[in-house]
């Protein structure tokens, strides 16, 4: 099923305890096609756009924190007390954001190629650097500097178009928002070790743009936290190699639920 909700486009599928995905940049929630349909055989797995991705309602500014509270909201209006939450890169910065403001709301993390420091004076300058090119070209500059780095080498050529398409359809005004709003996040290194609930960390072995030796960090300032990676993938490893990813996620949720 797939419904708007005050703005917000989401997917949903599947019966059970509420499983969340939330997509990176710049992308939108159909990256987690696959994870929609592998778990919902035994949860109610929810994809937002957030905003001003996909299908949802561009602003014109945007904030990890605006993104977070869009998804409390839609939890809200859906009647959910509680989901199990998992954040992709920017879904990740999103899922702190949430953390902090809604942590009721959040009964399980799952943080996948993403990390928990804000970005470094070089880092906002290329994001003012990427957003002025997206004024200029569209969401056409975003795509091409993307691609190269969200997928493995091995990565098939049906990954790659599926990944280009998802990008080249964006809005720009959507993409300029998220990726200014990305430059000013704040760092949520200090929160990691008061994270209370199951959580699971994954990196992958080719990640570049969130090494694996991050993933390990993350994880080990988070108490009880699990730590998988996997094998053959880069970045958008739930993209690359999603029966790894799915089958690792399984069998935590299995063990931690
Ligand atoms: C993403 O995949 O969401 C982005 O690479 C995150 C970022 O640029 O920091």
């Amino acid at each position: 099923m797939e419904s708007i909700s005050n703005g917000i486009y989401y997917r949903e599928q599947g019966e059970g305890e509420p499983l969340v995905l939330l997509h990176g940049f710049p992308l939108d929630g159909t990256m987690w096609d696959e994870q929609l349909a592998f778990f919902s055989d035994k949860y109610r797995v929810i994809t937002p756009d957030l905003r001003g991705c996909g299908l949802s309602e561009a602003t014109e500014t945007t904030s990890m924190d605006q993104m977070a509270d869009d998804v409390a909201s839609l939890l809200h209006r859906l009647g959910l007390r509680k989901a199990i939450v998992a954040g992709f890169s920017m879904g990740g910065y999103v899922l702190f954001a949430l953390l902090r403001r809604h942590p009721e709301l959040v009964s399980g993390v799952i943080l996948t190629n993403t990390k928990a420091e804000a970005d470094t004076e070089e880092g906002k300058a290329g994001r003012a650097k990427m957003a002025q090119s997206i004024r200029e070209q569209g969401a056409a500059a975003a795509a091409s500097a993307m691609l190269p780095k969200l997928l493995s080498p091995a990565a098939s050529e049906e990954q790659r178009n599926r990944l280009q398409r998802m990008m080249l359809t964006q809005k720009p005004q959507g993409l300029i928002a998220a990726v200014l709003a990305m430059a000013d996040r704040p760092d949520s290194t200090a929160q990691l070790g008061s994270i209370r609930v199951p959580t699971l960390v994954i990196g992958a072995e080719g990640d570049t743009i969130m090494p694996f030796s991050g993933a390990e960090a993350m994880a080990a300032a988070i108490p009880g936290a699990v730590l998988r990676r996997i094998e053959g993938a880069g970045h958008a490893a739930n993209v690359e190699r999603p029966e790894l990813w799915n089958a690792a996620v399984r069998e935590w949720l299995d063990a931690a639920f």
